[in-house]
């Protein structure tokens, strides 16, 4: 049962989008199709224009050679301000400059630009680190991308979801608890709490070995907690909770990250039994060697999923069945994405076979959105003892980097700490950002953090610029009276960048890939820049002139914050 599919209506016409909507009108009656059924693509080389229709698919139903049939459209067709010809089997559609110079500069840098109202309901599950350890570098992934995912959605007009599931639940909290009875420390739990936890949990875990009534213990503790009373063992795991998320919390708001849900695992703990008794009910549990399974070799998958040990407690899938079925209780999503590593890729493959098995139809809509690994670049980034960088580490370092780079670059800026903020958090979210999700991303500072080539600042700083010339010139851009045709032809290729941006927007929602959107915006700063070293604004003798460039200036700042804002990234007025 997947969504079905958008109604027309849902798709939005701005930037280019509303050529190629022209274009669909135009060409679907020739060849007796629908417009809708018409996809459009890019032509490989750019002379040949905007876009371009493979004519393969419809040749067979008129009884014409691609080429034909290609050549006999170019002759026939006539679109307003869309000149079409063909190239063998390919029809070519180029727009005229002025209109869409007209058509691309009023409708980008909107806010609601390439908005939609699709209507979806769509949850998207990131971030999830565990509570009482650092969130280190490779949380970074699942949170920006989430974010940015949750983003897009809800700029195409979905009724978004944004739920945290915390780790905060199984038998290492017994551990953790136990660990705090015996060594805990009030004032390093007050200073440091996730450093203080991860030290007591890895010194219980060290100490164990030699002295077994430690491992008694933890267990013990683990029941208390299980019980669900409200007893001192529950009260110590709250507060280790609270500590953890407050940690967590700073990090959140320097990414600018909001949750709808802070539902850790614990908070599925009431529903785990019904849970268990519903897989029953389905007939799909078996025993195995006093645990609770359930097989999966008819959905293709060897290793079963267990769902209850043999000692009678619950583990990670258990509970994400339970938060699986809660959530379809609660909410009737249209899709429900995890934004979870690669290497979790069985366990999701797992629990959703095990909701087909009991039938669930709506199993069909759960979607894990695996990414890969970040690399370190050597030796610059592990601490001397090896240990695993937090990402609060990586971020201060990259603000200190930042802040080096605006002391050498612009020395005379009032508030250089909150702009090397912006930019140094901004940097490592688009870098993190511009990647196809599922490769392995390195991570070189250098790289990062460069005001050129294909980084965040570097877009930062193209929006920096036009805000500094729109400064200078002492009034607005005159969109009552601007005149396209001034500017149609020297901002051509910047006018394409920013027209595609709608179309990167839905595709990149489509593919949970905020990397379409990203690389979009490397193209828009791309074109931006040539755009503004070529072309003067300031001082014409024509004040027409003057004022249809400081609207392509005043667009080209809008587009990139509004872009960059919807990866989660700021622009700073400055840099
Ligand atoms: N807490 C887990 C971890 O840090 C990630 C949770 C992913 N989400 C889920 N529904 N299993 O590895």
């Amino acid at each position: 049962m997947s969504p079905a599919p958008l109604p027309e209506s849902a798709i939005p016409e701005d930037g280019l989008d509303h050529f190629a909507a022209r274009i669909t009108a135009a060409v679907a009656p020739l060849i007796n199709q629908q417009a809708s059924a018409l996809q459009l693509e890019r032509p490989r080389q750019e002379e040949h224009g905007e876009f371009s229709l493979p004519c393969f698919r419809f040749a067979a139903g008129t009884g014409e050679k691609p080429p034909a049939l290609a050549a006999r459209l170019a002759d026939a067709i006539e679109i307003a301000d869309v000149e079409a010809s063909a190239v063998g089997p390919f029809l070519n559609f180029r727009i005229a400059s002025t209109a869409m110079a007209q058509v691309v500069l009023a409708d980008a840098g909107r806010e609601d630009y390439g908005s939609a109202k699709e209507g979806l309901t769509s949850i998207v599950e990131f971030s999830s680190p565990n509570i009482a350890k650092p969130m280190h570098v490779g949380h970074m992934r699942t949170t920006v991308i989430g974010a940015a995912l949750a983003r897009l959605f809800d700029h195409l007009g979905h009724k978004v979801i944004r739920i945290n599931h915390l780790g905060d639940w199984g038998a290492q909290f017994g551990k953790l608890v136990a660990a705090w009875r015996r060594w805990g420390s009030e004032e390093s739990l007050l200073t440091d709490p996730i450093d203080h936890l991860l030290k007591l949990y890895v010194r219980y875990h060290e100490e164990e070995e030699q002295d077994p009534t430690l491992g008694e213990d933890a267990k013990a503790a683990f029941q208390e907690l299980e019980s669900g009373e409200d007893n001192e063992t529950r009260k110590t795991w709250i507060r280790f909770t609270q500590e953890s998320l407050k940690e967590f919390q700073k990090v959140y708001d320097r990414f600018g990250i909001s949750f709808d849900y802070l539902r850790g695992e614990s908070w599925y703990e009431d529903k785990l039994e019904g849970l268990l008794a519903w897989l029953d009910s389905c007939g799909v549990t078996e025993e195995s060697d006093g645990a609770t399974i359930v097989d999966l070799t008819s959905e293709d998958i060897k290793t079963p999923c267990l769902v209850k040990t043999a000692h009678g407690t619950t583990l990670y899938a258990t509970r994400d069945l339970a938060a699986a079925r809660s959530r379809w209780d609660e909410f009737s999503f249209d899709q429900s994405l995890y934004v979870v590593g690669a290497e979790q890729t069985l366990h999701f493959q797992q629990f959703f076979a095990v909701l087909r098995r009991c039938g669930a139809d709506w199993a069909s809509r759960l979607e894990h959105v695996p990414f890969g690994l970040i690399r370190l670049a050597e030796g610059k980034l592990s601490t001397r003892a090896g240990r695993v960088i937090s990402l609060k580490e990586v971020l201060d370092r990259a603000v200190e980097l930042a802040l080096a780079a605006v002391e050498e670059k612009n020395p005379e800026l009032a508030n250089k700490e909150e702009v090397a903020e912006i930019i140094g958090v901004g940097a490592t979210m688009f870098h993190d950002l511009k990647h196809q999700r599922q490769k392995d991303v390195v991570f070189d500072w250098k790289e990062v953090l460069s005001f050129e080539g294909d980084t965040g600042p570097y877009l930062q700083y193209t929006y920096a610029r036009c805000g500094s010339i729109l400064r200078k010139a002492g009034k607005p851009a005159d969109r009552d009276n601007f005149d396209s045709s001034l500017v149609a032809e020297e901002s051509r290729e910047l006018c394409i960048a920013l027209g595609r941006l709608p179309q990167a927007i839905r595709e990149a929602a489509q593919k949970r890939e905020p990397m379409i959107v990203a690389q979009a915006l490397l193209r828009i700063g791309a074109a931006g820049n040539v755009y503004y070293r070529e072309n003067r604004v300031l001082g014409l003798e024509d004040p027409a002139q003057e004022n249809a460039r400081l609207v392509v200036l005043e667009t080209l700042r809008n587009t990139l914050s509004m872009g960059l804002g919807l990866l989660g990234i700021r622009c700073p007025e400055e840099m």
